[in-house]
């Protein structure tokens, strides 16, 4: 079987998921650990694609703690009752602690210890772009009713939520925020693939996107993607991720207007550069009736900089975003 050399290790090309998991550690190299009752269940997902490429490419690397080993009596019991009465199976202190210094242990530089649950800061991409930075992660799943508490405070766990619902076991939730940590790791993504101008990567939603056929079911790809002119294309796809962010994310798009605001406005300050703005940004016979709307309904309210050139500016960007 032909084998595949990258410098850091060899392994063969019909490796299982599991193969790609490996005991030994690549020094240097951005290390996700797990600890999880149910092992079996990585690389999962990860073993794919451009995560599972990158995986055997020695670009990140994977292990799993069992939290099995670390249980206690003939059946290696790892949870009991709720102290306090109540449903469900608690997961011990006792056993996780155990399986947490081995973690511990085995990783090195910053490597942010998380407990995946519902009670957490909800995950997204700024924080996958934060532990892109780090050494790595240890992840620990819970099952059941979750985990003493004890074990958060000990170790200063940091609890990180997929989202408002409830799932069965961390691992899903494991899998999704290593998917989109890895990913934005050096290499991962190809040429291909670009990670600068997707959602979120500007604070933005992304624009539509389209392919081939030109046509399909009497729908047509709009033209400005069509006409191979490289600025237009730019500037619609500016305003279609504005335009879906004011709709559908008012959260996101109040975060990041004002910093569109004045990065748009930063170069006008006399008349020759507002005329400039104003061509770049596309001012046409609707500029004015758009202004003329603006100053009706939020004249008022809204603050100007002292600059006229750059005031005019302002208000025709705000006019053309209603
Ligand atoms: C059934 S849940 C426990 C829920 C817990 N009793 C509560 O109400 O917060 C079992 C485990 O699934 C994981 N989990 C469930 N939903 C999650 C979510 N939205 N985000 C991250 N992890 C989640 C956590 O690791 C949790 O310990």
């Amino acid at each position: 079987m032909a084998l595949k050399s990258h410098g850091r290790k060899s392994i063969t090309v019909s490796a299982k998921p599991r193969d790609l998991m490996e005991e030994q550690h690549l020094s240097g190299v951005w290390s996700a650990q797990v600890i999880t009752l149910l092992p079996q269940a990585f690389p999962g997902i990860l073993g794919e694609s451009l995560t599972g490429k990158a995986l055997r490419d020695g670009l990140w690397q994977l292990s799993t703690i069992n939290l099995r080993d670390y249980g206690l009596g003939k059946h290696l019991n790892v949870d009991d009752t709720p102290a306090g009465g109540g449903a469900g199976m608690v997961l011990r202190p006792d056993v996780m602690g155990s399986a947490i210094d081995q973690a511990i242990a085995q990783s090195r530089g910053r490597t942010p210890l998380i407990y995946l649950s519902p009670r957490g800061r909800r995950f997204d991409q700024q924080m996958a772009r934060n532990l892109s930075r780090a050494d790595g992660m240890t992840l620990i799943c819970g099952r059941f009713e979750g985990l003493d508490e004890r074990v958060l405070e000990h170790y200063g766990v940091m609890e990180v939520s997929l989202g408002d619902f409830v799932m069965t076991g961390g691992e899903l939730a494991a899998q999704a925020m290593i998917d989109a940590t890895v990913r934005l790791l050096p290499g991962v993504l190809g040429n291909a693939e670009s990670a600068v101008e997707e959602s979120f990567s500007n604070g933005l939603l992304e624009h539509p996107q389209y392919t081939k056929p030109a046509e399909w079911r009497d729908r047509a790809i709009p033209d400005v993607l069509m006409s191979g002119h490289h600025g237009e294309i730019a500037k619609w796809r500016q305003m279609m991720s504005e335009a879906v962010t004011r709709a559908r994310r008012p959260d996101l798009w109040s975060a990041a207007r004002a910093g569109l605001l004045d990065d748009a406005v930063a170069g006008v300050h006399d008349a020759a550069s507002l005329s400039a703005f104003l061509k770049r940004h596309g001012a046409d016979e609707a500029t004015g009736p758009a202004l003329l709307a603006l100053l009706e309904t939020r004249g008022g309210d809204i603050a100007l900089p002292n600059n006229p050139w750059q005031a005019a500016a302002q208000l025709f960007w705000l006019a053309m975003r209603p």
